[in-house]
């Protein structure tokens, strides 16, 4: 008999239910009037005496059971109930914050999309190189002081190994390994030893172009850059090239646009000039052409390079370098590309 009770006391353990109609069923089977307990209570008289006291322990034990497993079912019924109450599947979906681009990639992509629409294409260099692209394949003398205008990065030395300058070492990567013609467009990052200030950064952004082929003249030079300031700074933009110097350009210019805010009367931006510069370039000195084995008797050509931060600074008149590399969201939400 005993073991009897035991068995329903396991059994009742086990229970589980899927909803309330179970529960009350287990329910009636143990506890209702024609249930388990009520029947065995009703043997009680028959067990004998010395064993009463085990058989009603065990039964209270089955009853008790029986009580706390129909307690718990409901508690955890309810409780997934609740869950699904809670849960509303009609609701929309949390909304996921679109980042934006950089400022200084929308005019990087603006510059490239501008002279891909004149047969440029883009290419790329490394941003560790050696002392020949960066400078003596570029013309720059050993002991020149040309060297000096551009602040470096030694990584080595003898030989050396240094963080590009310039965008301008892709030049000698391209002349290297294509023949004319060449169209090319460079952009990347460039450093330079120079402390960091609202104008100057030791890490910025140029984009470099080349073009090599047979007949190139200034003529080209100056059209192509007008055609760039026109569609970078407005149709009524005027240029102007003055004489400059770099080592692998002969002759060299510096590029000047009217001043955007004032159309060129004179203001603070443009420091009352009514010009401002944008890029240098210049023809290809024969020397760079020779030295990278390009004939310089049957081919001529011309380059430009420009820093992408400068332009940054004039089309967005933000006048603080230095914010375009906090990262700042307050500061980068405010730009919307178009590219
Ligand atoms: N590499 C020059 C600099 O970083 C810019 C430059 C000037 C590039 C004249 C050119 C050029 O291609 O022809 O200051």
């Amino acid at each position: 008999m005993l073991e009897e009770i035991k068995k329903l006391i396991k059994e009742a353990e086990q229970f589980s239910a899927k909803n309330i109609e179970e529960i009350e069923k287990f329910r009636i089977n143990f506890l209702g009037k024609k249930g388990e307990i009520t029947k065995l209570f009703s043997e009680f008289k028959n067990v004998p005496v010395e064993q009463k006291k085990d058989f009603g322990q065990t039964i209270n034990k089955l009853k008790n059971t029986v009580i706390e497993k129909i307690t718990s079912l409901k508690n955890s019924l309810e409780d997934t109930q609740q869950q699904q109450n809670s849960l509303d599947l009609s609701m929309s979906g949390d909304t996921t914050e679109l980042g934006t681009r950089h400022p200084i990639s929308i005019v990087r992509n603006e510059i490239v999309d501008i002279f891909s629409r004149i047969g440029f294409v883009v290419s790329e260099g490394p941003e560790i190189e050696d002392d020949w692209h960066v400078f003596s394949g570029l013309n720059f003398p050993e002991e020149h002081p040309a060297r000096d205008m551009q602040d470096t990065f030694f990584i080595e030395k003898d030989p050396d190994i240094l963080l590009r300058t310039h965008t301008s070492s892709v030049q000698v990567h391209v002349m290297e390994t294509q023949k004319p013609p060449i169209r090319s467009l460079f952009p990347g990052r460039v450093f330079r030893n120079e402390a960091i200030s609202a104008r100057a950064h030791c890490i910025f952004h140029q984009v470099e172009g080349l073009y090599i082929d047979e007949n190139v003249s200034f003529t080209d030079l100056k059209q192509t850059l007008l055609y760039f300031a026109r569609e970078m700074f407005g149709k009524e933009t005027k240029i102007r090239l003055r004489p400059s110097y770099f080592p692998f350009t002969e002759p060299s210019a510096e590029m000047d646009v009217t001043c955007k805010i004032c159309g060129g009367k004179g203001c603070n931006v443009c420091k009352h000039t009514g010009w401002l510069e944008v890029l240098g370039c210049g023809m290809v000195d024969p020397n760079v052409l020779e030295s990278n084995n390009i004939d310089s008797k049957k081919y001529t050509g011309f380059a430009f390079g420009m820093g992408v931060e400068r332009l940054a600074m004039l089309k967005y008149q933000v006048n603080d370098l230095r914010l375009y590399f906090e990262n700042d969201v307050r500061f980068l939400r405010q730009f919307k590309a178009a590219y």
